[in-house]
């Protein structure tokens, strides 16, 4: 991929994103989702500069686009179960517009189906590896686990302490796959643990 090329993929998906996420209410998840994933991954690849940039970064630009579809919360607690592989679909389908090889559509769509950590998707290159971290990563360097009523209105504070707990133990557990992007995120987890933790419900 040409540098030109690599340019153009990220200008147009982070117009064609901004555009579903102003249009069906999702520019507060891109505002503090979107753009801390970019950080992290970036973060990530001068620790493990190895790692093909381009790939990373466009497969990060890419890995939630399934979610900017969804109308409201309801639809995106729908859609939020096989995001990533919807969204390796999508990616698929945006990439064949541009001056890329097929391993190169191929790499990113991977990285995308794989950017959840899930056992039946597990990372396995460096790429993917950077980009599932990236995610993970991300939620520590956010107000995400502060988002939790906006999805779920509805629950009470104990439930919030522990689906977020579980959470938080499931993201630190997604930083092992690069260890050394636990250093980044250790005293936002042992804080946010032990906030969350000193819940006396
Ligand atoms: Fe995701
Ligand atoms: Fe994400």
């Amino acid at each position: 991929m040409t540098n030109v090329t690599f340019q153009k993929i990220i200008q147009e998906v982070q117009k064609q994103i901004i555009g579903l996420a102003k249009q069906n209410g999702w520019m507060w998840f891109y505002n503090l989702h979107q753009k801390e994933v970019v950080e992290s991954a970036n973060d990530l690849l001068k620790l493990y500069p190895q790692a093909d940039k381009k790939i990373v970064l466009v497969s990060c630009w890419l890995h939630d686009i399934a979610h900017y579809y969804a109308r409201n919360e309801e639809e995106i607690l729908a859609v939020k179960k096989n995001h990533h592989i919807d969204g390796a679909k999508v990616a698929g389908e945006i990439l064949i517009n541009y001056k890329l090889n097929q391993e190169e559509i191929e790499k990113i769509k991977s990285c995308v189906l794989k950017h959840r950590n899930h056992q039946d998707y597990a990372p396995e290159t460096l790429e993917e590896k950077v980009v599932a971290t990236a995610d993970a990563l991300s939620h520590f360097r956010s107000i995400f686990y502060l988002t939790y009523f906006k999805f779920h209105p509805e629950h009470s504070l104990e439930e919030m302490v522990k689906i977020d707990l579980d959470k938080i133990e499931r993201d630190w557990r997604d930083l092992g796959l690069l260890p050394k992007s636990r250093k980044i995120a250790e005293l936002e987890y042992k804080t946010l643990k032990k906030m969350l933790s000193s819940y006396k419900g």
